[in-house]
């Protein structure tokens, strides 16, 4: 869908594609941003707080958090604040990652969104293979919710709860070790648990394809509209937006969307990336294609800026430049899925994003 461009947009363009190279993935790693190109943060020009994933590793970069302190107003732990780096056995923590990333934000005016409780992909070895029975395999997953809570209340402004629950074919509740030890209600228990250990934390449920997998988003529809007639809490849903410069249209993104927003909860972009290689034919940066992952970034951000601003938690990027995607790992392919290049140098997607805030305004 092409939006009519403005002037401002245009001379933005321009701008942008004089700053970015053709060869953006060949840009040298971790050089410093050209300290003489200005260009508008995104945290000035939204209303919601604007986010991005990243690592403890990071933090000793000046490029790097240069560029986020500048840029964002909240982060998520790309790694550190998941079950399997946290808990090193039962009763036991290791909290180093993620009070170094709590620290940074709390140090910089930033927002921390904890990511996330329970994910059956980030499960600790000694509790996938738990040794006690059922009920002292909750009190284990009570403890080490409360615990983590508890360490990083009044810190964390919410947490997801849980992540990925259901599958994509059918949407069924996945057979963790967390439904099979907890029963097929666990999701319930887990949600009561995280309110009371913090009545004030926004509570929420993360998940990925609920715009392209009906199965699965009408799985999780069923889900929010039980918890609401139970009394369940839940403050919001995490749409996590992997999405590519040729799918999934905007129209199911609308319509996955305005299903979170009728139910009156928050709704997260939560781990926005835009891949520009779904074919794999790529080699190197693809200006069309990267036009194209601008014009996606745009339309997505003006469609949440459309929802009630009450209702709009935060837009999260999955990573701070394309060299940092779990994308090329995941796809075994090169990928520009982000909004900075290789030499943190904003790409014509950051402008697609600067120009739906200046619109929404
Ligand atoms: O940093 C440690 C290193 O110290 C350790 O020696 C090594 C041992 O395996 O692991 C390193 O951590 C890796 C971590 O990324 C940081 O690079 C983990 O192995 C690796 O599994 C982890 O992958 C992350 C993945 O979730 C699994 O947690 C990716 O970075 C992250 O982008 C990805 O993000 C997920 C979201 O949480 C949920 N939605 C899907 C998304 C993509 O899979």
């Amino acid at each position: 869908m092409r939006s009519s461009l403005s002037l401002s947009g245009i001379l933005l363009g321009l701008l942008a594609l004089s700053a970015v190279g053709c060869d953006a993935d060949s840009g040298m790693d971790e050089v410093t941003p050209d300290p003489n190109r200005d260009y508008p943060a995104l945290k000035t020009l939204a209303v919601h707080p604007v986010g991005v994933a990243i690592q403890a590793v990071h933090l000793s970069s000046t490029e790097r958090t240069t560029v986020i302190k500048k840029v964002f107003n909240s982060i998520t732990a790309e790694w550190e604040m998941k079950m399997n780096p946290i808990s090193v056995g039962p009763g036991s923590y290791n909290w180093s990652g993620a009070d170094a990333l709590v620290d940074f934000a709390e140090e910089n005016g930033m927002q921390v969104h904890g990511h996330t409780l329970v994910w059956h992909q980030t499960t600790p070895s000694w509790m996938e293979n738990f040794g006690g029975d059922d009920e002292a395999f909750e009190e284990a997953v009570k403890e080490y919710m409360m615990t983590v809570i508890a360490r990083y209340k009044g810190r964390v402004v919410s947490w997801d709860v849980i992540n990925e629950a259901f599958d994509d074919e059918r949407g069924e509740l996945r057979n963790s070790v967390f439904r099979q030890r907890m029963g097929d209600d666990y999701i319930a228990r887990l949600f009561r648990y995280a309110r009371e250990a913090d009545p004030d934390l926004l509570l929420f449920y993360n998940d990925y394809g609920l715009t392209w997998s009906l199965p699965k988003r009408r799985a999780v529809m069923r889900m929010l509209d039980d918890f609401q007639e139970r009394g369940i809490p839940i403050d919001g849903v995490g749409l996590q937006m992997h999405m590519a410069w040729d799918g999934p249209p905007l129209e199911e993104i609308t319509e996955t969307i305005d299903e979170v927003v009728k139910r009156g909860l928050k709704l997260h972009l939560s781990e926005l990336d835009v891949r520009i290689n779904t074919d794999g034919n790529l080699q190197s940066w693809n200006e069309e294609r990267g036009n194209i992952q601008k014009e996606r970034v745009k339309e997505l951000v003006a469609a949440f800026n459309r929802i009630p601003e009450e209702q709009r938690f935060a837009i999260t990027l999955w990573g701070l430049r394309d060299p940092d995607t779990w994308l090329i790992d995941f796809y075994d392919r090169p990928e520009w899925p982000l909004l900075f290049d290789a030499r943190l140098l904003p790409k014509p997607a950051y402008y697609g994003f600067v120009e739906a805030l200046q619109e929404a305004q």
